[in-house]
């Protein structure tokens, strides 16, 4: 069992309430004063603080004891909350083990209630500069980076409907709630590992088709693209994933990011199968 799973075990109907008011709370103070909580929670100081030391065995919440004392979300409390909402709402049944831990997200194992294998992605925008200031800087930077994170499961969710209705060979969606998005799982290797295609150039057509397939038909840029985030199946079908980032077909800058999607496919295929092909003339094909 993975280190979420065990975790959303251990918590009860009254966890759950003290780290929802905890969410509404933080709009308005970083660590949250337990009077100010016991009075929104309608609960007594002492059962407050009790549910309170649970949650921060279980590094679900922070505590500050400086000129007051104050409690805090951590990432996994809002994980937690994130969880709640899609098991309770008929999406998730269970989440198992890590399936890969990306530049600005955590992808799990997931499983839906009817028995489908589902991907369960953590947005964790701002994870790197994150670690490496979090010394330097006020822990307040957790929140902003998470409202960023929130931002970014939204719009990869709608990039991924955008996608699906125009048959484009990307991860078919299924929910989302706060900074998670819920989604078919791809079982294949990125394309950054494979080393062996019985046909490189098929498969780089095919990556380049559903580039002009989501330009064309569902008019967005993914703006992210390389090879690490293609998947390549056993059946050597190929999926886009990783679009948080997507931008409109008519943004200013469109162009210029469509010729920095299109470039680092083609130098990777270049680079690794020896493929030469013309980035002028495939922009132009795109673009129709
Ligand atoms: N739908 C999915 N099915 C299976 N694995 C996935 C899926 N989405 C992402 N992954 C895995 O998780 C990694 C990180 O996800 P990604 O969407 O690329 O986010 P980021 O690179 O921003 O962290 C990917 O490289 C891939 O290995
Ligand atoms: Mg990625």
């Amino acid at each position: 069992m993975s280190l979420v799973a065990s975790i959303m075990k251990s918590l009860n109907r009254s966890h759950f309430k003290t780290l929802l008011i905890m969410e509404r709370l933080h709009l308005r103070y970083e660590y949250i004063p337990v009077e100010v909580l016991a009075k929104h929670a309608r609960a007594n100081t002492d059962d407050l603080l009790k549910d309170l030391d649970e949650l921060h065995r279980l590094g679900l919440v922070s505590r500050r004891k400086q000129e007051y004392l104050g409690y805090s979300l951590k990432q996994y409390g809002r994980d937690a909350l994130a969880l709640k909402y899609l098991v309770d709402h008929g999406v998730l049944d269970a989440v198992g083990l890590k399936i890969a831990v990306g530049k600005e997200a955590d992808v799990y194992d997931g499983l839906s209630p009817s028995g489908h294998r589902v991907a369960v992605k953590f947005h964790r925008v701002g994870r790197q500069s994150f670690r490496q200031t979090r010394r330097l800087r006020d822990y307040g930077e957790h929140h902003s980076w998470y409202k960023q994170s929130c931002i970014a499961a939204r719009r990869e969710y709608q990039a991924l409907e955008l996608l699906y209705a125009s048959g484009v060979k990307a991860p078919k969606p299924v929910a989302y709630n706060r900074h998670v998005d819920v989604m078919e799982v791809i079982i294949g290797d990125p394309l950054y590992v494979v080393t062996d295609l019985p046909n490189p150039f098929e498969t780089f057509s095919r990556v380049i088709d559903n580039v002009k397939r989501a330009y064309r038909d569902a008019s967005i840029i993914h703006a992210d693209l390389s090879e690490f985030n293609v998947i390549v199946k056993p059946d050597f079908e190929v999926m886009i994933i990783d679009w948080p980032q997507w931008v409109p077909r008519t943004h200013v800058r469109g162009s210029e990011y469509l010729k920095r999607d299109v470039t680092n496919i083609c130098n990777f295929f270049k680079r690794r199968f020896g493929l030469n092909v013309d980035v002028e003339g495939i922009l132009r094909d795109i673009k129709g």
